[in-house]
């Protein structure tokens, strides 16, 4: 039986619970692959040994040392950020890597650079993770919704955000000693102002905008106002006329243009998102031939965000096996690509925030 070798670039949450999800799922991971995936190598500037189960696995604090090792065949970038996460990603693609990542920042801003290079060298490109943790929401658009024109998105796409909405509804508590828990728990962004301010929101709405409508949206294009401003006060108003906030991303096919924004929203309490609490998220997609589609669960942590970069790993090993490369790339540009999205008035069941009385 064949080996896929891995190779994780940051130990940190998110790689631990690949590492984790490949260890204790290793023998159901060979029955549906028909490969053993074996986690060969570790790259992480901070730690000086793993854990004791993963004695076979040769930890540096070099990444050179997974894009040298020529029997590594998918390389999975769990660093985050910017720099060096973009050069290291096209690093192992120049290398002949197939590329695994969850960082939704690095792709809604490098997302076609990468992309392109993923092209050119024949090699694939997973990101299941970026966007919704262990959701499926990308093989969602990409694969099961693919026959549909997307009439809109509208989503909860920030576990951590959600989570200090949530608290702070049904438990009165304060926005900072909510988001202390949070960071606790791992679910927020090493900047949790990406969380708070709706920034990480923005770049998975990017995203899922890029795959729906084939453009290359940026975060410029997306209106965008976070959570850090709303008070005890604004939550009990909005519960007294029967709202719920929710810091939604929303995404409306106008036709001529796109409405792209992300900001505070009061959803009606019998709305199918205001029931979506803690650190979960929920995306309600529409498309012509399906009508509403929503997917829920849980949208940060180590193991549901862990599950959904194995789920790629899966995916790229049996295209490995199967020798055919999944080609298509994200940044299609569409026969109905419509240039840039354009902000558009709110003309929706669910009121924005800022209409607050
Ligand atoms: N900080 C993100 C969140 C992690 O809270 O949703 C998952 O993308």
């Amino acid at each position: 039986m064949k080996d896929i070798r891995i190779g994780i670039i940051g130990f940190g949450t998110v790689g631990s619970g690949l590492a984790k999800t490949l260890y204790e799922q290793k023998d159901r991971l060979r029955q549906k692959t028909g490969a053993n995936l074996t986690l060969a190598r570790v790259a992480d500037i901070s730690i000086t040994s793993l854990p004791k189960e993963y004695s076979d696995v040769v930890l540096s604090n070099d990444a050179n040392d997974i894009f040298n090792d020529p029997e590594i065949d998918i390389v999975v970038e769990l660093i985050g950020g910017m720099e060096p996460a973009r050069t290291f990603m096209l690093t192992a693609i120049a290398k002949g890597k197939h590329v695994v990542t969850a960082n939704k920042a690095l792709l809604s801003i490098h997302g076609k650079e990468i992309f392109d290079a993923a092209v050119k060298n024949n090699v694939e490109v997973g990101y299941e993770a970026s966007v919704g943790g262990g959701i499926p929401i990308i093989k969602a658009l990409k694969e099961g919704l693919v026959a549909n024109r997307i009439n809109y998105i509208k989503g909860i796409m920030n576990g951590t955000a959600n989570y200090i909405l949530s608290q702070m509804t049904d438990r009165g508590l304060p926005f900072a000693e909510v988001l202390k828990k949070a960071q606790e728990l791992g679910f927020a962004e090493a900047d949790p102002t990406y969380d708070v301010e709706g920034i990480d929101t923005a770049h998975k709405l990017a995203i899922l905008m890029t795959i729906a409508y084939g453009l290359d949206v940026r975060l410029d294009d997306i209106n965008v106002e976070g959570i850090s401003s709303i008070e005890p006060i604004d939550i009990e108003y909005a519960r007294k006329f029967g709202y719920r906030i929710k810091l939604l991303a929303i995404s409306r096919n106008h036709g001529d243009n796109i409405e792209a924004r992300v900001h505070p929203t009061m959803v009606p309490e019998n709305h199918m998102l205001a029931s979506i609490n803690g650190a979960f998220n929920g995306i309600l997609i529409n498309g012509d031939t399906v009508g509403d589609v929503l997917l829920y669960g849980a949208g940060a942590g180590m193991m549901p965000t862990g599950s959904a970069v194995a789920a790629d790993v899966v995916d790229i090993s049996r295209n490995i096996l199967a020798g055919a490369i999944n080609r298509v790339p994200a940044l299609s540009y569409l026969p109905e690509h419509i240039g840039k999205p354009r902000i558009t008035p709110m003309t929706d069941l669910v009121c924005p925030f800022y209409f607050r009385v």
